[in-house]
């Protein structure tokens, strides 16, 4: 292999000690929204187990709250740290979780109304009807939201608060219908009286007005005189955008996520989910479904286009950069588009290797890429300068993670090599951090799957031999970690 200059330490060198914290960005309320559902799945979890009844009578370490609610211990604890930022439970000095004043409202005389509700919401009549909102809205039925919650005694530190939480359900139901309907490329040139757009869409007027101040009220839309105009972050929801948020809606408003979503609490009790038909694993369950595949690699090619962008200026020219599980190649194609001397090779499973093939020869790529249908867990393949895992580690508890990175630093070379990884960094406080969410998301659907803090994920990679060299924050809320093997 040809060796080249040291690698050169550029922009993001080291992170504020606010790690978590990432500049703001027009796709954050999207992301927001999409997030609260999530979150919504783990009070879904505090009111099945009864979290606040058994920390009404005394806070707990989580080990014994698990005992006493029948949960597993390591899925519990993610369960209370995603509900930490609303306010809802504390970790104590003593290393015990107690129940907040806002998280006593999930037991108090008040409780019962709350827990109906967010029961009713969980049904899944109810979210079945959810996602026939769009059909509906044109179809001339009237859709009603549930009753907002009152915001008197709910308050959070969170960038959405618990109110926002309850509402959670019926605001990504108004986002789904908005951006199934294309109102964001409809206001893309021009502002809009209501009574217009529903006519311009087929929409019922009642419908869509209460849709559109809900996303007003989060920042997508505003209303001048009368007229609706799109803000920045509607504008990710236009289509012809390489980082569009559509395909995040679209992959959230599938029935598969909201079932796993929806079985969150027996996730907890468990430790790990059950697919809906017996799969073993959600990836076992996507190559069994290509049309559910197919649009979570679209989905996932959105969200890496961002940091594909910003990799690529990293990139060393006359390079091999090797992308490990690089689904549909979207971080190599910016890479080599960027870099025209640098050679690509991309590791990915059966299933999937194909399409990735399709997209990279129709960006004229394939002459300058390998690409590889195989299993991370028994090989990857050496000679390359840069090894990247986007977004891989957080689909694996810790052991097959591990595994993952033994493979990927034994194909590197001690003086060649180096290795990206990126995946969301957990703040180490409570902080609110879209990370959170997507931790939901990873244990709803992969169980032993995490986003870490950034000490358990330099833990991680010690564990592998190797070390951090640097991280830099990217965009959508996501980190860099750079590694090298570890001197013997
Ligand atoms: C969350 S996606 C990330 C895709 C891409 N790296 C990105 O940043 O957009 C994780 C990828 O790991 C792939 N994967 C899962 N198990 C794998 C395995 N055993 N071997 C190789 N790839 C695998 C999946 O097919 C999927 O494309």
């Amino acid at each position: 292999m040809t060796s080249l200059p040291p690698f050169p330490a550029r922009r993001g060198d080291e992170l504020s000690p606010k790690e978590g914290r990432s500049p703001a960005h027009p796709r954050d309320p999207v992301q927001r929204i999409i997030g609260a559902v999530w979150d919504f799945g783990a009070l879904l979890v505090a009111v099945e187990l009864n979290l606040a009844g058994h920390l009404a009578k005394e806070p707990l370490p989580v080990d014994e709250l698990a005992k006493r609610c029948g949960a597993h211990s390591g899925a519990l604890r993610r369960v209370l740290r995603t509900l930490e930022p609303y306010d809802l439970v504390r970790f104590s000095e003593g290393k015990r979780w107690a129940l907040t004043a806002a998280g006593a409202l999930l037991h108090n005389d008040a409780g019962a109304a709350i827990q109906g509700h967010i029961r009713g919401r969980a049904e899944p009549d109810s979210w079945r009807d959810i996602l026939t909102w769009p059909e509906k809205v044109t179809a001339d039925q009237p859709v009603t939201p549930s009753p907002r919650r009152r915001r008197r005694g709910l308050s959070a530190s969170a960038d959405i608060g618990l109110a926002d939480l309850l509402d959670s359900v019926d605001t990504f139901g108004a986002l789904l219908v908005v951006a199934q309907l294309g109102l964001a490329d409809r206001l893309a040139s021009t502002s809009m009286r209501i009574e217009d757009l529903a006519a311009d869409c087929g929409a019922d007027e009642k419908t869509l007005s209460w849709m559109l101040r809900r996303l007003v009220s989060h920042g997508l839309f505003s209303r001048r005189g009368g007229l609706y105009v799109t803000r920045p972050a509607a504008e990710t929801l236009q289509k012809d955008r390489p980082d569009s948020m559509l395909p995040a809606v679209s992959m959230n408003g599938q029935t598969l996520w909201w079932e796993m979503l929806r079985r969150l609490p027996d996730t907890v009790r468990l430790g790990m989910p059950t697919l809906p038909d017996g799969s073993s694993s959600t990836y076992a369950y996507l190559a069994a479904h290509p049309d559910i595949l197919a649009r979570f690699q679209t989905f996932m090619g959105t969200r890496t286009y961002p940091v594909a962008q910003w990799l690529a200026e990293e990139a060393v020219p006359g390079s091999t950069v090797v992308d490990v599980g690089g689904g549909h190649g979207t971080i190599l194609a910016e890479i080599l588009k960027k870099q025209p001397t640098c050679h690509g090779v991309l590791l990915e499973r059966p299933a999937v290797i194909t399409a990735t093939r399709t997209s990279l020869a129709g960006q004229g790529l394939l002459d300058r890429c390998t690409l590889l249908a195989g299993n991370f867990f028994t090989e990857v393949p050496a000679g390359g300068h840069t090894y990247i895992l986007g977004s891989v580690l957080h689909n694996w508890g810790d052991a097959r993670a591990r595994r993952i990175l033994e493979r990927v630093r034994q194909a590197m070379t001690p003086t060649d090599s180096r290795l990206w990884c990126v995946d969301a960094l957990l703040p180490s406080d409570n902080e609110p951090h879209p990370g959170r969410s997507l931790d939901m998301r990873m244990l709803s659907l992969f169980g032993a799957g995490q986003e870490r803090t950034r000490r358990e994920y330099e833990t991680l990679l010690a564990d592998a031999g190797l070390t951090v060299r640097r991280q830099a924050r990217l965009p959508h809320a996501l980190t860099m970690t750079e590694a090298v093997i570890a001197a013997q």
